[in-house]
């Protein structure tokens, strides 16, 4: 088999793609013949060696998959059965999905919604479950579509892009904070109403409520600024750090206007998974899904990686594992 692998080079890793026997996986209880896997930045990240992210030496990168059961020691799983995998440390602490196979224990395997095929779930990926969390969690926290609207920073990044989608999708008039002077059209098109850039914000403790929650993928000064600006009784979830992992801000925003600031981490339990997934596959499956992302071969794998942190990418980035791909 054929897998996109990371060996130690010196304090971080540095990935390249090597035949290897599927044997050397990491142990589980169902084997998968993966389809697609998406690149996230922390992938290309660990790759690259710009961040030590391998918790083990040497992993297959990859954060995500989405495959077939080859063989299955577990009985919920038969071969054949279309799967997702992300996270519990697939490519960082165990061999990842940027591989033709993947192994790994049954209690990290969620069908495939019957609404979604292979493909779409690999373009939603970690960033659209992610997204999808985070407006899961703002409505439960009762926002809803009102007077003002919604806003989100780092837009125009998997993210970012994918929840102005889903925030649009549920009726919510949605700002998009973006630092890209030339990403208007990109985020109107996935339902922005208006695009303001993070520099033009006042930085003040508290400024005129502009917005009635939201979701900071940027973190750092952006997050301040947006709890400053953010309406009485609003709810903002933070799951970002783009800008920073520093929070700078005062008490003003929680004890005069009784805002929520509430944290995302998309390692969920299986149970939310579950959930978010289902919600992914219905009322948050963002249109046109088949327009973001862009599939390569897992050769191209090493270009993108490098372009990704250039920082000169947009959309999602999927691996087609299919043979003729591979050719
Ligand atoms: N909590 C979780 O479980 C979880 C899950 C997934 C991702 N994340 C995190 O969420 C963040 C976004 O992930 P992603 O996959 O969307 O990343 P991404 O595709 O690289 O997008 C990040 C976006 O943030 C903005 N940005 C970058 N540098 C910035 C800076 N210095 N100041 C302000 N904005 C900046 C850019 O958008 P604009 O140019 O449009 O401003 C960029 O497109 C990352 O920090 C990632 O680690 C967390």
């Amino acid at each position: 088999m054929r897998a996109y692998r990371i060996e130690q080079n010196g304090k971080v890793g540095r990935g390249d793609i090597i035949d290897m026997s599927v044997d050397d996986l990491d142990a589980g209880d169902v084997l998968i013949r993966t389809q697609f896997s998406g690149i996230n930045y922390k992938d290309a990240l660990a790759g690259l060696g710009g961040a030590s992210i391998i918790r083990r030496y040497p992993c297959n990168a990859g954060i995500e998959c989405v495959g077939n059961i080859e063989a299955s020691n577990d009985n919920r799983f038969s071969p054949g059965a279309e799967v997702i995998v992300h996270g519990r440390g697939i490519g960082v602490s165990h061999d990842g999905g940027l591989a033709e196979y993947v192994r790994v224990p049954a209690d990290w395997v969620l069908p495939l919604p019957e609404q979604l095929s292979a493909w779409e779930a690999a373009t939603l990926g970690v960033a659209g479950y992610s997204a999808a969390l985070a407006v899961d969690r703002l409505e439960t926290l009762g926002l809803a579509p009102g007077r003002l609207p919604v806003v989100v920073s780092g837009a125009t990044g998997g993210v970012g892009a994918f929840a102005v989608a889903m925030l649009a999708r549920r009726g919510f008039a949605v700002i998009a904070l973006s630092s890209k002077p030339d990403a208007a059209e990109y985020l109107s098109r996935h339902g922005a109403v208006e695009i303001i850039s993070p520099a033009d914000l006042e930085n003040k403790p508290l400024s005129k409520a502009r917005w009635c929650g939201g979701i900071d993928a940027a973190g750092g000064p952006v997050l301040a600024k947006i709890l400053a600006g953010t309406d009485r009784n609003g709810v903002v979830a933070s799951i970002g750090n783009a800008a920073g992992v520093e929070l700078a801000t005062t008490v003003l925003p929680f004890i005069l206007r009784g805002v929520t600031l509430t944290g995302i981490n998309a390692d969920s339990d299986m149970a939310t998974r579950t959930r978010i997934w289902d919600r992914l596959s219905t009322d948050l499956k963002p249109e046109g899904l088949a327009e973001w992302a862009s599939t390569i071969g897992l050769g191209e794998v090493p270009a993108v990686m490098r372009r990704m942190l250039a920082g000169e990418t947009t959309g999602r980035t999927i691996v087609d594992f299919s043979e003729a791909a591979s050719k």
